[in-house]
């Protein structure tokens, strides 16, 4: 099995359920709350661990009882953690979810220490990129320091893996044709394109130079999409109650799947699974099936 780096953000979700989410200037009142370990980097790293990837996470949190907590669940579910920055500057990073009755949620993330996964940082953890072979990464951390990653991990010939959340556009041509999967949503592969239409967007990423685009249609399942290939790898139908972090689940799984030898189809197959199982549990992290959950199934 090939071993999986993964860069990102970690956070706490600070969850309030709702019957329907707020409209501008609206007050309403919640129907449940609960605090819970999230953050788009740390949610890949769990679906990795659990899934049983070889995975070393690369993060930073605040020295702090979340930050605490959350290495400490991290290691638990066996995400190689020494290397997390413990920043004595920021917080741990926070974000502020609502999630409707059918399941649907915004989210507002607040930076907090995750600014410090810079690139002073992950240059002085460059003997990762050497050790393993798939890189993982989000867009929840500075923009130069996604850049400077896929740079090196390009350098290395690793496997590079960008999943475009939340979807920044900014990011430069020269990064995005070293990657091999971007792996956006719908609303995600239109903000990338900077174009309307998903047919229209997705020629418009491939015209850039990128190699692969995995497109998450929710319960219809996942579009692989490059020059030679136009595939829809069906997805199951479940009865969602949280879709907080399915994205991640996907993307952990997705890449766990890869590691583990599978080929693009297989992955995206194992991927949909994993993510329809996340979708009808609660929370981000909690939610993510393990690898023997998975084989019950
Ligand atoms: O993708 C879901 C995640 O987005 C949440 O866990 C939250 O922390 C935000 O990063």
């Amino acid at each position: 099995m090939s071993s999986v780096l993964v860069i990102g953000s970690s956070n706490v979700d600070l969850s309030a359920t709702v019957t329907n989410l707020p409209k501008k200037g609206e007050t309403l009142m919640g129907k449940s709350f609960s605090t819970s370990f999230g953050g788009k980097g740390a949610n890949q790293a769990v679906a990795c661990g659990k899934l049983g990837a070889d995975v070393t996470f690369l993060s930073c949190v605040g020295n702090d009882d979340y930050g605490k907590n959350i290495i400490k669940y991290l290691s638990s579910v066996n995400v190689k953690t020494d290397l997390i920055k413990v920043s004595d500057n920021c917080p741990t990073g926070t974000a502020l979810i609502t999630i409707d009755d059918d399941g649907q949620n915004t989210i507002v993330v607040i930076s907090g220490a995750n600014a410090e996964c810079d690139v002073e940082y992950l240059k002085a953890n460059e003997e990762e990129f050497k050790k393993c072979e798939y890189v993982l990464l989000q867009m929840e951390i500075p923009l130069d320091a996604i850049e400077y990653a896929i740079e090196c991990a390009h350098k290395y010939n690793k496997k590079i893996i960008l999943n475009p959340a939340p979807a920044d556009p900014n990011i430069s041509v020269e990064a995005l044709k070293k990657v091999d999967y971007l792996t956006p949503n719908e609303t995600e592969v239109e903000i990338m394109a900077k174009t309307k239409g998903f047919k229209e967007s997705c020629d418009a990423l491939l015209e850039l130079g990128i190699n692969n685009l995995i497109v998450t249609l929710g319960d219809k399942g996942a579009a692989i999409i490059n020059k030679e290939t136009n595939e829809i790898v069906e997805g199951f139908k479940v009865e969602a109650i949280d879709t907080v972090g399915a994205g991640d689940c996907f993307n952990g799984a997705f890449v766990t799947a890869l590691s583990k030898g599978k080929n693009e189809a297989e992955a995206i197959k194992f991927a949909n699974k994993a993510s329809s199982i996340a979708v009808t549990r609660k929370g981000a992290q909690e939610a993510i099936p393990t690898i023997e959950e998975m084989e019950n199934m």
